[in-house]
């Protein structure tokens, strides 16, 4: 069994603050007021740090965002989100279920659909919609690039147009394309830029036993305010502890991983499942490993998009 091991006080207390349970959140159906009175909108809102996607304030269960938001959304099937575009960009990682997503250009809309760990990074000022098109419900985890993003501006809003126009994200006369590297639309070759699919980036094998697939960086999506990986993390396998210059966010998909902090040679360390959210503040002396019989993945989320890259040291089991 791997619990909290009882250390310092201020390090465990502040260790607790940055461990945030799936299952001791709750969602929030009402985190949209726009979206009030639209059923085709509906969808709920799990937050883990700041405010981002919701005018929400002040909600005392979030971690406080030093360079970037991350909440979950969850959608039935058949729903979907009014294409909107704001000044900062915005990743789409999809957990369960197939999301489409729409990015629009004077009335022509490229769409991509996303599968389990796939990510599109929705640029800065791009319109963009999602629906969930598919028979089982999605959740996905939406991360805002800056601590405070302002509200979004909305472009197809069913309270503003025609309800055909709203939920096609703003596509006239059917002009709907798919996402192409290769596509005659300039949109549809831009939108592959920024489309991250698991089974299609390389996965880099660390010194330190676990694999790195780069989401946004070098490799991945473009980088702009902050990096975001996906790491595998075979059995048994793990990393001494390290220190970042900037804050990194761990949200697990799969499997569970022993998380831990160090600090004048104390530590204190908890297990983490899907759906958890861990997080090391810049300057942390952070560690992980899996103790488990099954391998872990995890997104991991790194606030700086200059930090350069750990020296991972293997651990021994
Ligand atoms: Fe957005």
């Amino acid at each position: 069994m791997s619990g909290l091991t009882e250390n310092n006080s201020s390090l465990n207390q502040d260790f607790r603050r940055h461990l945030l349970k799936f299952t001791e959140k709750t969602f929030d159906w009402d985190a949209f007021p726009s979206n009030r009175g639209f059923a085709d909108l509906e969808r709920a809102q799990m937050r883990f740090i700041g405010s981002g996607g919701s005018p929400k304030v002040n909600d005392s269960e979030t971690l406080k965002p030093e360079h970037f938001t991350l909440s979950l959304i969850y959608k039935h099937p058949g729903k979907y989100a009014a294409c909107h575009a704001h000044e900062i960009e915005e990743a789409f990682l999809v957990l369960d279920g197939v999301l489409t997503v729409g990015w629009e250009e004077d009335g022509v809309v490229v769409e991509a659909p996303l599968g389990p760990k796939d990510m599109i990074l929705n640029a800065r000022e791009i319109p963009h919609g999602f629906r969930n098109a598919g028979v089982t419900p999605v959740t996905m985890s939406v991360l805002v690039g800056v601590g405070k993003p302002l509200p979004p501006r909305y472009l197809y809003h069913p309270k503003d147009v025609d309800a055909d126009l709203a939920a096609s994200f703003g596509a006239r006369d059917g002009q709907v394309l798919r996402v192409d590297p290769e596509g005659q639309h300039p949109l549809q070759r831009m939108m592959a830029h920024y489309v991250v699919r698991y089974d299609e980036q390389p996965t880099e094998w660390t010194a330190a036993g676990f694999g790195r697939k780069i989401y946004v960086g070098e490799g991945g999506a473009p980088p702009s305010t902050a990096r975001k990986e996906m790491f595998l993390i075979p059995p048994g396998t793990g990393v001494k502890p390290y220190t970042r210059t900037c804050e990194e966010a761990w949200l697990v998909l799969d499997g569970h991983i022993t998380v831990g902090w160090e600090e004048d040679g104390k530590t204190i360390e908890r297990q983490i499942g899907p759906k958890d959210v861990f997080v090391s503040p810049a300057g942390r002396t952070r560690y992980f490993r899996n103790d488990e019989a099954n391998a872990a993945t995890v997104f991991v989320a790194i606030g700086s998009p200059l930090a350069g890259d750990p020296d991972y040291q293997p651990i021994t089991t």
